[in-house]
């Protein structure tokens, strides 16, 4: 076999065989095919698509490029989730105690921030003492005891797919739809989960700005779920302004709490038990969707939900006390009120452009090396449809690094799309796609 043949084959439209997936991706992984043939292939893949079966076999192939997490010691079905990547989507933090409340066990990798969107492993550690570098061992003997938990990648998950996402970001082919798709459903096939349910964000900062592309991706992914076994539900949700209110990591923790204690902002706990019960359907809890949904309620309402969130972060370490007193979190040292120059109608507050600004003044990284400051980020005061008088706060900025101040708040301040007319009422599921 010649890598200039499968080259040749895919710019022609043709479609490859397992063998030959196999072959290209060994051989990228091992360094045999150098980057400038694995580049011409990725974007003939740009251009010519993929069947659901080669996608199928590409996820496969780079699954099975490194280590494979293996959960068959924990009993029962083990559902992943995974968002395409939001801002201040602090969801996960809110599921693995919800779901694992119900005694559905939820095992969970999560990984760290980069660029404009965070990450549940850094969200966590603004808990003080909390321990994401769990050994596999203790992992599957935690989920075992309390149900649930939640930590850093361990191990090389999908050499294969760290490799080629490096030269797709660097070569344009990032935006393929099989290509999306297969990086995903690897990395979660690798991580031993029966079943996924994804959180497909659609809008401006998000990776498919379109519904149709958001759509597209959603049945790709779920079309592989099929191909290889593992039951895949897909929801399409809006990222036309950040989820909840808090973006920023120990602001996100207390979000999570406020929203196990039944306090979250509406958008941030539909989010939760729509996912959830989808979740709960996967792992043969409920008979629907509906039942799901209710059960999950209950849970947040009776408390049960944020009684397992301590459970999880004692049995890592941390204080668990944030559970009842959330000034044990980090708290920056100022807090900046954005004010509104106009009066209006919010029409949208662009999701991209907040998480740019909290990354701008601490809250994530630029490069893998810098240090995060968990206090630091943005509650926003006002959400899409809400009316705001001049002078009025749009969102608070909270900083240590005084310098960073001007800029930030300017920002925010253009993150807001202040109209004359009431818009109509955003939408936060579009689709579900199983
Ligand atoms: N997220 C991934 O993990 N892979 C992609 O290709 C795009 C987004
Ligand atoms: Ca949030």
């Amino acid at each position: 076999m010649r890598m200039y043949d499968l080259i040749y084959k895919k710019r022609e439209g043709e479609e490859l065989t397992t063998e030959e997936i196999n072959y290209l991706v060994k051989g990228y992984t091992s360094g045999d095919i150098p980057d400038y043939q694995m580049s011409a292939w990725n974007m003939a893949v740009f251009f010519q698509g993929m069947n659901a079966r080669e996608t199928a076999d590409l996820t496969t192939a780079m699954a099975e490029s490194g280590e494979q997490i293996d959960l068959s010691d924990i009993g029962g079905i083990k559902v992943d989730k995974h968002s395409t990547g939001g801002v201040g989507d602090t969801t996960t933090l809110v599921l693995a105690p919800l779901v694992s409340s119900t005694g559905v066990p939820v095992a969970k990798m999560s990984g760290r921030g980069l660029g404009h969107t965070g990450g549940t492993i850094d969200k966590l550690e603004s808990i003080p003492g909390y321990n994401v570098k769990v050994g596999m061992e203790d992992f599957i003997k935690q989920v075992n005891e309390i149900g649930v938990a939640v930590v850093g990648q361990t191990g090389n998950l999908t050499p294969a797919d760290k490799k080629i996402y490096a030269l797709r970001d660097v070569t344009a082919t990032v935006k393929s739809i099989p290509l999306i798709a297969s990086s995903i459903m690897s990395k979660k096939t690798a991580g031993g989960a029966d079943g996924i349910v994804l959180d497909v964000k659609t809008g401006k900062g998000s990776f498919t700005p379109t519904l149709k592309e958001s759509k597209n991706l959603a049945s790709s992914m779920v079309e592989i779920g099929k191909e290889i076994g593992r039951q895949t539900i897909a929801v399409i949700t809006d990222m036309n302004q950040p989820l909840g209110k808090a973006v920023g990591n120990a602001l996100e923790v207390k979000e999570a709490v406020e929203t196990l204690r039944g306090n979250g902002l509406e958008d941030m706990e539909k989010l939760c038990l729509t996912l959830g019960a989808n979740m709960l359907i996967i792992a043969d809890r409920v008979n629907d969707f509906e039942e799901g949904y209710e059960l999950l309620k209950d849970k947040l309402d009776s408390g049960e939900a944020l009684q397992q969130f301590k459970k999880l972060i004692k049995a890592q370490g941390g204080n668990s006390q944030i559970v009842e007193d959330l000034s044990v979190l980090p708290d920056a040292d100022y807090k900046i009120d954005v004010v509104s120059d106009k009066s209006g109608y919010i029409s949208g507050i662009d999701a991209l452009e907040v998480g740019l600004t909290a990354m701008s003044v601490g809250a994530g990284r630029s490069t893998k090396e810098d240090e995060i400051d968990s206090a630091v980020g943005v509650v926003l005061s006002k959400k899409h449809g809400d009316y705001v008088n001049e002078g009025e706060t749009l969102a608070v900025l909270h900083l240590n690094d005084k310098s960073a101040e001007e800029k930030a708040v300017n920002r925010l301040k253009d993150a807001f799309v202040i109209i004359n007319k009431e818009p109509e009422k955003s939408t936060l599921i579009y689709d579900t796609i199983k």
